[in-house]
């Protein structure tokens, strides 16, 4: 009788090993299923979300990450310039575009503009105490309109970045950076490495937020080929047509 306890929790360690090696085989599986879904299949599927390595993923304020504090597993600092003073966490990107981003900052040197990093990735925490500072600063509905709540932005993925310059550091994350040349060089040509300016001029009715000519994500290069230099598309516009 009392060999029955026992037995009984072999086999439900046994389930539970079961269990666990289909929810693992589950994860990864959902993961590879992504890489051959469109945007909109992807979007569908998952309602949104963030899914590693996935360049054409939907972030905006209808559509948070999953999980809001999702972090991309592999972080690295690209050898570009950097702004003075730029913290730990927003000096990375993903590895993802680590060598589209370099090529973007070389190709933009040869043609003498010399762009730098003003904040790559930001962890869910970073976009909390920044959005709470925007916040105490203007009060939500402006904050609203050019900072992301946290699970919201972008720059979560790693897939985004800020870029700024030396030729009129006063413009950089302003939205005269439009014309500066950096800023100019950026919208002619950073789709030719995979980027596009995200929030386009008098867009914030469809991006939601105000013209930011200096932030950039990064699509992949076939996307942003198609995309191409077009100031006045935005990516939410791309994907429902593609
Ligand atoms: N400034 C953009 C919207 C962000 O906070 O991600
Ligand atoms: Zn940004």
């Amino acid at each position: 009788m009392d060999r029955a306890a026992p037995k009984k929790s072999r086999s439900t360690l046994v389930l539970f090993v079961i269990i666990l090696v289909l929810v693992v085989l589950g994860a990864a599986g959902r993961i590879s299923d992504n890489a051959d879904l469109t945007p909109a299949q992807f979007t569908k599927k998952h309602g949104s979300t963030s899914a590693e390595g996935i360049a054409q993923v939907l972030v905006n304020k209808t559509h948070p990450l999953i999980p809001a504090t999702f972090v991309p597993s592999q972080l690295v600092v690209p050898n570009v310039p950097l702004r003075d003073n730029i913290t730990d966490d927003e000096k990375q990107v993903s590895k993802v575009i680590q060598v589209p981003l370099q090529q973007l900052f070389a190709a933009a040197l040869k043609d003498g503009v010399t762009l730098n990093l003003q904040s790559g990735y930001r962890s869910y925490s970073s976009q909390v105490a920044l959005y709470n500072q925007y916040v105490a600063d203007q009060g939500q509905a402006e904050a609203d309109m050019y900072s992301a709540k946290p699970g919201h932005s972008e720059h979560q993925t790693g897939l985004a970045f800020d870029a700024g310059g030396l030729s009129k550091p006063e413009c950089n994350i302003q939205a005269c950076y439009a014309e500066t040349s950096e800023g100019k060089w950026l919208q002619q040509n950073s789709y030719k490495y995979g980027f596009i300016v995200r929030y386009p001029k008098d867009k914030q009715g469809i991006t939601g937020y105000n013209y930011e000519p200096w932030h950039l994500r990064y699509i992949g290069a076939k996307d942003a080929k198609a995309f191409g230099k077009n100031p006045a598309l935005t990516l939410e516009e791309f994907y429902k047509q593609k």
